[in-house]
């Protein structure tokens, strides 16, 4: 599956080739949660009983827009190439609406927000732009023939909360790497960028009044209530061993997943073929991410291939997010808590040194793309003495650990653990290594991944990156770290296969002068991707 994967992935490397940023008014928070509870100190004196059968809680209020004048506008809080946050986006027919009175120039080109949705491939660039049929520019005139209005209620259902609609087909949707260290990574740094003034109020939110779940760290940031995928069918974002769908339970415990039958239902129900009364949908906040539009960015398709790259971006040049992984922490931590991991994490505003160096080693020697039998052998030996001697020399001072993971032999809760408790991951290029997504960055956190000599791809550099983390590149007997990687990525041949040579003691440099250079050096890491050069094409 990584192969074919990478392989894909490279396809789309070959494609690869507006800013608008409106703050406004959200949405009503009028409907925020009970304030008696949410307000009143002296709830912990109260017993639960006493504040779940107290009678019922008072009635939320609710702003009737059937009854208004006008429908409410579409506003676009937050734009990167196939990232877009709106506020008052509409569905009719399957096409998103953006219902508004201002020219359509004054919003971003639609291809760089939607496409078709057909999968990605070399010859198909132009059945993937998007038509009229996916997004379409409304005026409030036209809404209300359409949809009613006047002396008459509007015929709009709200779908409350805040929705991500996914536009991507299964084609990369059902790989760990893409939909956790892309779509959500991605996801989540957009929306916590554009929440992070705390000045602009969270939107009607799911702030829930009792619940057993511990609270995101970002208290700010609006909790997904709804994914859809609109492409997919149940199965199409699910990976083969289980952790898309084991990560959204975990973080999103509240999650509602619709897919594409459930879209078919919403498009039917307005659907003029269907109905002869228009109707439409309304979703008051939502973020709408698109791999298309992505790759017609800069950022993704012409650098770094990643689609999590543009909104990252966006949001780290405005400063929106922070270089360490704060904006992610919330995230990674939920994950953590629900393994077993540390439930006291908080997110620190500078990176920490460790007292315990674990190096992971992600062992992918029962898998098809792997090392060489005896380097592996040797590169394990290797290890072991390393820790042995540092042990020693540091005089329990600092601790090191060395753990060798078969992630196929352990559970996905064992994986989280091991993987959070990580300072410096090592392993051949593959899927094993999104786990790096899971490692709370330290002063020394770092990712060395080795990859057949000539080889390379930037899935888990760019992200290490983006996280605050180092990433070494081991060829056997060389290695290198940011800015001296190829410019573009390339698979020779044997890249996927079981002859990948590493010389050991290669590796035991790099992580023993990557550790002693990281101790003496200053706590920010300079490596972040916003320096790079092309950073400022966003
Ligand atoms: C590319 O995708 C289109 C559909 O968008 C399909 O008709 C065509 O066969 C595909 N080509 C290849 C080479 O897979
Ligand atoms: C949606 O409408 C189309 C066209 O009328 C129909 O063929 C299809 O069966 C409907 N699908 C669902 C899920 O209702
Ligand atoms: C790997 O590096 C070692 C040490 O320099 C060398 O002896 C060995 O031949 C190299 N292996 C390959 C396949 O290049």
């Amino acid at each position: 599956m990584p192969f074919s994967v990478s392989r894909r992935d490279a396809v789309l490397t070959l494609l690869g080739a507006s800013c608008f940023y409106l703050i406004t008014a959200l949405v009503s928070d009028s409907r925020l949660a009970s304030p008696a509870l949410l307000q009143n100190p002296g709830i912990s004196g109260a017993s639960v009983g006493d504040l779940l059968n107290s009678g019922p809680l008072p009635a939320k209020k609710t702003i009737d827009l059937g009854l208004v004048e006008d429908f409410p506008e579409t506003t676009v809080i937050s734009h990167a190439p196939g990232w877009t946050l709106f506020t008052n986006l509409y569905m009719h027919a399957g096409a998103l609406i953006i219902l508004t009175s201002e020219p359509a120039s004054s919003f971003p080109l639609p291809p760089m927000m939607t496409s078709t949705g057909l999968p990605g491939n070399l010859t198909n660039d132009a059945q993937r732009i998007p038509t009229e049929n996916d997004m379409a520019f409304v005026t409030p005139a036209q809404a209300r023939k359409w949809w009613g209005g006047g002396n008459e209620r509007h015929r709009v259902l709200t779908v409350e909360g805040t929705t991500a609609l996914f536009n991507d087909p299964p084609q990369f949707l059902n790989h760990y790497f893409h939909f956790v260290a892309e779509l959500m990574f991605g996801t989540w740094a957009f929306l916590y960028g554009a929440f992070a003034d705390e000045k602009l109020s969270k939107p009607a939110s799911a702030t829930p009044d009792a619940s057993f779940t511990l609270p995101l760290l970002s208290t700010n940031t609006p909790i997904i209530s709804r994914a859809i995928f609109i492409h997919s069918d149940v199965d199409g974002w699910r990976d083969g061993p289980g952790f898309n769908g084991y990560f959204m339970r975990a973080v999103f415990p509240s999650i509602t997943i619709e897919v594409k039958k459930d879209w078919i239902d919403r498009i039917n129900a307005t659907s003029p073929t269907n109905t002869h009364i228009g109707r439409a949908w309304h979703f008051p906040l939502a973020l709408l991410t698109d791999r298309s539009a992505a790759f017609r960015g800069p950022i993704t398709g012409a650098h770094t291939q990643r689609t999590a790259a543009q909104p990252w971006m966006r949001m780290a040049k405005q400063g929106k997010i922070d270089l360490i992984g704060n904006w992610w922490a919330s995230l990674r931590s939920a994950l953590t808590r629900y393994a077993g991991g540390d439930p006291t994490e908080r997110m620190s505003a500078e990176l920490e040194v460790p007292d315990t160096i674990v190096i992971t080693y992600i062992d992918r020697q029962g898998t098809r793309r792997h090392l060489r039998d005896a380097d592996n052998l040797a590169l394990l030996k290797a290890m072991e003495e390393l820790v042995k001697r540092k042990n020693v020399e540091d005089d329990g001072k600092r601790k090191w650990e060395f753990h060798d993971v078969h992630a196929e032999r352990l559970s996905l809760d064992e994986q989280v653990q091991v993987a959070s408790r990580t300072t410096i991951m090592l392993g051949v290029h593959g899927n094993g290594l999104t786990h790096l997504v899971l490692m709370k960055p330290t002063k020394v956190s770092a990712v060395v991944e080795i990859f057949l000599p000539g080889g390379f791809a930037r899935d888990y550099e760019w992200t290490s990156r983006s996280l605050g983390m180092t990433h070494y590149s081991i060829w056997n007997d060389t290695s290198f770290t940011h800015p001296h990687e190829p410019e573009i990525p390339d698979y020779p041949d044997g890249f996927h296969g079981p002859n990948i040579p590493v010389h050991a003691p290669t590796v035991v440099k790099v992580i023993e002068e990557h550790v002693a250079m990281r101790m003496r050096g200053p706590s920010l890491p300079d490596n972040s991707p916003v320096n790079d050069t092309y950073a400022d094409e966003i």
